[in-house]
């Protein structure tokens, strides 16, 4: 099974309803780093089997750059998952890099995707293995069950927050998704936040923020976004083309930062090959660097040359 690519950058991935042709075509002019196109939340009961055709269409005829190209299905708890999944990736495998689950429960769920996914390449001639999985997690039973779920299979690529379904489910205080509900006085989304990197990171896959769905308010978007940016997410959830740039922007390193590290980096090679490797550190200023530091500059230096700084 060839192996999926989980470290393509995905600062801002842009929420597209899978039943408007408008929609459609319009999400093919925006400098987004990921696609998805819903079958899901966005597109009425009545109006979801016409979305997968015109899923499909856009997806062969439509000119979608080098963006990540996602289709997001129906989750398990309803009949449509497995048509969805076929009509997109027989009608559309070739040119679709991942499907995303939501309201992922438990790893069977997703290993039940595998094996749908690997049973439509074999049957199409499609390669094996090569679209991803994006699992979504957006309830109590999914966080219980997320180390499992994070380790379900080789496709999978991210784990999304879904932070709508999520506050309802669990039965948060709040109508206004990403915001603090009042009457708590700490970060009511930091455990659930770090539990989703952790559970990431520890299978190497990106961690990804939902929407903040106060479309105008793209100061707002810009301060929720910051919180996981800061502690590690590589991106978020986009609604709107105003929520575009400030995306792209918080979930990329500053140039400061950016050129500090690679400042970092060259100051511990040249430190360390100098010492024809006796040396574990280096001196950049008044700064020491060694071995946990060159990492964390690689880090920020990684995110920085995938944004184009
Ligand atoms: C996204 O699907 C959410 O529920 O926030
Ligand atoms: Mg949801």
């Amino acid at each position: 099974m060839s192996s999926v690519n989980r470290h393509r950058p995905r600062r801002s991935c842009l929420a597209v309803p899978g039943s408007s042709p408008r929609f459609l075509e319009k999400a093919q002019g925006l400098p987004v780093d990921q696609v998805f196109l819903d079958l899901e939340d966005a597109v009425a009961p009545l109006a979801k089997e016409g979305a997968r055709k015109l899923i499909v269409d856009a997806l062969n005829t439509g000119d979608w750059g080098d963006r990540i190209r996602v289709v997001r299905v129906n989750d398990l708890t309803t009949h449509w998952t497995y048509r969805d999944v076929i009509a997109v990736v027989e009608g559309a495998g070739a040119n679709l890099d991942c499907i995303m689950l939501p309201k992922v429960q438990d790893a069977a769920q997703v290993k039940w995707l595998d094996l749908l996914l690997t049973q439509i390449e074999k049957t199409v001639g499609l390669e094996v293995g090569r679209i991803g999985i994006e699992a979504q997690i957006e309830n109590a039973q999914g966080l219980v069950n997320l180390d499992e779920i994070a380790g379900a299979s080789p496709r999978l690529e991210t784990i999304v927050f879904g932070p709508a379904d999520f506050m309802a489910s669990i039965n948060m205080k709040t109508l206004v998704v990403g915001e603090q509900p009042p009457g708590y006085p700490a970060d009511a989304y930091h455990y659930i936040l770090m539990r989703i990197l952790m559970a990431a990171r520890a299978n190497d896959l990106q961690a990804i923020d939902g929407p903040y769905l106060q479309i105008r308010d793209v100061d707002g978007f810009r301060r929720v976004a910051a919180r996981s940016a800061a502690l590690g997410f590589d991106g978020k959830w986009v609604l709107h083309p105003g929520q575009v740039n400030a995306a792209n922007e918080v979930y990329s390193p500053s140039q400061e930062d950016y050129d500090h590290a690679e400042l970092i980096l060259d100051a511990y090679e040249w430190s360390t090959s100098e010492a024809g490797g006796m040396k574990g550190s280096a001196m950049l200023g008044d700064e020491m660097i060694d071995e946990a530091s060159r990492k964390m500059a690689l880090v920020i230096a990684h995110k920085g040359r995938a944004s184009g700084l």
